[in-house]
């Protein structure tokens, strides 16, 4: 058995900035209520229609593998953690590899909304652990401009687009993915989804025409669910692997409401110092949060720190992973 290390990470975001002011002018909704019931300032969002989630996806992973000073054809694995897929198939995992040059790997799309990332990540080191993958590359991408309905001002408010990357590599060295614990509750279901669209209620003129195509969501139910959620499976990693609150050297919790990240760094006993946060500049971008938080705080992490990555999102599906940064 190998560890598996991250040994490079990038992300990628849309040029174009959509601003709490903008909304403003497209819904009843002011800065202020954005500001202080979710920490979002501005979003980016792809406004060129002939580019897919594969695009800022495929973006990060050429970043990455220049960063790491590998070709694209060395990869042997793509797992892509998407809510967001080019088409409903096939997996956008194989279009990136065509569009990055991976010709020598294969992969598949994992489809767990906001906690996408993480178990994509929770996947892709079994297979490094076990030598099946030398070079796996984990990419979050959402462009989730496409399934936002703008005339709702609860959902519009929330969500960006935008994708990240990490590589994933074995190593004799004792870093790496350490332990995760991942939970689902399909009970969840029809608190936050698309209504329309899949096997349940194909696509037709009613659909359409009824604006079923977009994200729902029972913002308050959720809200408790993932306060209680990510807090507490945050603090079971911790204890499970005896991990203090001053062994952690970052909290990195999905981007989808600052008050919920402040929860769950309170439960955890992490002054805000320790807490990667980044929701104001491109709020929730479902799969890519994680990944984007890594390649903002890059420049801070040390060899040895002890990092807790935290999720709740659409499923239910919610986990946390504790990783020892390995560069
Ligand atoms: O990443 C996947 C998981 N998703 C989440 O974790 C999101 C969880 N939910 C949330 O973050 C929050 O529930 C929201 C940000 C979506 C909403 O915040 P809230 O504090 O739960 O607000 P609320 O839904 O209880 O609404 C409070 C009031 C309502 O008005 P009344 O009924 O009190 O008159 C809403 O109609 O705020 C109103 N409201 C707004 N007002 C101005 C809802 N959206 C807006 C808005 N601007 N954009």
């Amino acid at each position: 058995m190998y560890n598996a290390i991250i040994t490079a990470v990038a992300g990628y975001v849309p040029e174009t900035k959509l601003t709490n002011f903008d909304l403003e002018k497209m819904v009843d909704t002011t800065n202020e209520w954005i500001l202080t019931r979710t920490g979002v300032q501005e979003r980016r969002i792809e406004t060129d229609m002939k580019k897919n989630s594969s695009d800022m996806a495929a973006n990060a992973v050429k970043i990455l593998c220049e960063k790491r000073g590998i070709h694209p054809s060395e990869i042997d694995i793509i797992i892509c953690a998407t809510v967001t897929p080019d088409y409903i198939f096939p997996a956008t995992a194989s279009i990136i590899a065509a569009k990055t040059g991976a010709t020598n790997a294969w992969g598949y799309d994992i489809e767990a909304a906001c906690s996408g990332f993480l178990f994509a990540l929770g996947t892709a080191a079994q297979f490094v652990q076990t030598g099946k993958g030398k070079k796996v590359v984990v990419v979050g991408a959402d462009i989730m401009s496409r399934i936002v309905d703008y005339t709702d001002r609860t959902t519009c408010i929330l969500f960006g687009d935008g994708a990240g990357a990490l590589l994933l590599e074995p190593s004799e060295e004792e870093m790496g993915i350490k332990d995760f614990i991942f939970y689902s509750d399909g009970n969840g279901c029809k608190q936050l989804y698309m209504k329309a669209g899949g096997s349940a209620l194909p696509p037709s003129y009613e659909t359409v025409s009824n604006r079923l195509h977009y994200i729902y969501q029972e913002g308050q139910t959720v809200f408790k669910q993932a306060v209680y959620g990510m807090a507490e499976v945050s603090a079971q990693i911790m204890k499970k692997n005896n991990l203090k609150s001053e062994d952690v050297a970052w909290l990195v919790p999905h981007q989808a409401n600052k008050r919920i990240i402040d929860a769950t760094a309170e439960r955890m006993g992490l002054p805000k110092e320790k807490v990667m946060m980044n929701i104001e500049k491109y709020g929730n971008t479902t799969a890519a949060t994680l990944p984007l938080l890594l390649w903002e705080y890059e420049p801070k992490l040390k060899k040895g720190d002890n990092l807790i990555l935290s999720t709740f999102g659409g499923g239910f599906t919610w986990g946390s992973m504790w990783i020892k940064w390995a560069y």
